[in-house]
């Protein structure tokens, strides 16, 4: 199936490892120009290799924090420095900070906000008018199950800001359907990889991880951040022409929504 993607540029937040750069590498594989972020330079470049050696031609690293006011500015003006043009925007970065609501003040918040929310949406603003010149294009939020449904006690921060991105998202979609720019959410459920937080509770607690997998996980075992990276790239893609305003939920059932 051809995606529709050959030569196409492609920002993706966090992309040094997890879902972002197995995302980029998702992309990567489909002939898309690629432009990655993250804050350590060594992480960034060590992946940035990784893909140049997998055959990406085009691996633009940009060492920012995109949770600062001007992170996205630099990631979005380096793109358009480089490339010219922007087809697809993948809003990855996250973080979370654990603690019950009353435990929480509002520099966690603000924190959170910035990390999770207004990076995204600062990228988009900026992504908007070169996905117009271009005719279109795609913008992806990685939300979270736990932006669909209630996470549990200590996420009141991580739930809402999740759930904040497919909100948006949604109004995104209506408004900027006129421009042929397509928004969406992908909600992951628990993705394991080497360095990533669901691989670290592993090796400390082994039995009380499987007791979790067996409790919440129906496959009976963590997602993969490649199996998250391919619905990301789907809906990058010509083939997802017609979703818009979607989550999609990869997250092997855990989630218990209906909607
Ligand atoms: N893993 C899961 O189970 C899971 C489940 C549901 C949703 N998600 C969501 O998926 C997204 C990716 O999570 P992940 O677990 O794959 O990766 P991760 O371990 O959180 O790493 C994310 C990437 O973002 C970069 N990064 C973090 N903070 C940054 C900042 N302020 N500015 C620029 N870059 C930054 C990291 O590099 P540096 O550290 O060098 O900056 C890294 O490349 C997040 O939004 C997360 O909430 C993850």
């Amino acid at each position: 199936m051809d995606m529709g993607l050959k030569g196409k540029v492609a920002v993706v937040t966090g992309g040094s490892r997890g879902i972002g750069l197995y995302t980029a590498r998702a992309l990567g594989a489909e002939g898309a120009r690629l432009a990655l972020c993250a804050r350590n330079a060594d992480g960034l470049e060590a992946a940035a290799e990784s893909l140049r050696a997998e055959g990406v031609a085009d691996v633009l690293t940009v060492v920012c924090d995109i949770a600062r006011e001007d992170g996205a500015a630099r990631l979005i003006e380096a793109t358009r420095n480089r490339y010219g043009r922007l087809d697809v925007l993948v809003n990855n970065v996250g973080g979370n900070r654990r603690g019950t609501f009353e435990e929480t003040n509002d520099e966690d918040w603000l924190d959170i906000i910035q990390l999770n929310v207004l990076s995204g949406f600062r990228a988009s603003r900026l992504a908007i008018p070169l996905m117009r010149e271009a005719g279109g294009g795609s913008i992806i939020f990685i939300s979270s199950v736990f932006g669909r449904e209630k996470g549990g006690p200590g996420l009141s921060i991580y739930n809402t800001t999740k759930t904040a991105l497919i909100s948006a998202a949604g109004i995104m979609a209506l408004e900027l359907a006129k421009d042929g720019i397509r928004v969406n959410c992908v909600a992951p459920g628990s993705i394991q990889f080497p360095g990533g937080s669901w691989d670290r509770r592993v090796q400390a607690n082994p039995e009380g991880m499987r007791e979790f997998v067996k409790a919440n996980l129906p496959l009976g075992r963590f997602g993969r951040a490649d199996e998250v990276a391919d619905v990301v790239t789907f809906l990058a893609s010509e083939r997802a022409s017609l979703i818009t305003g979607a989550c999609l939920a990869v997250d092997g059932s855990q989630g218990r929504s209906l909607v």
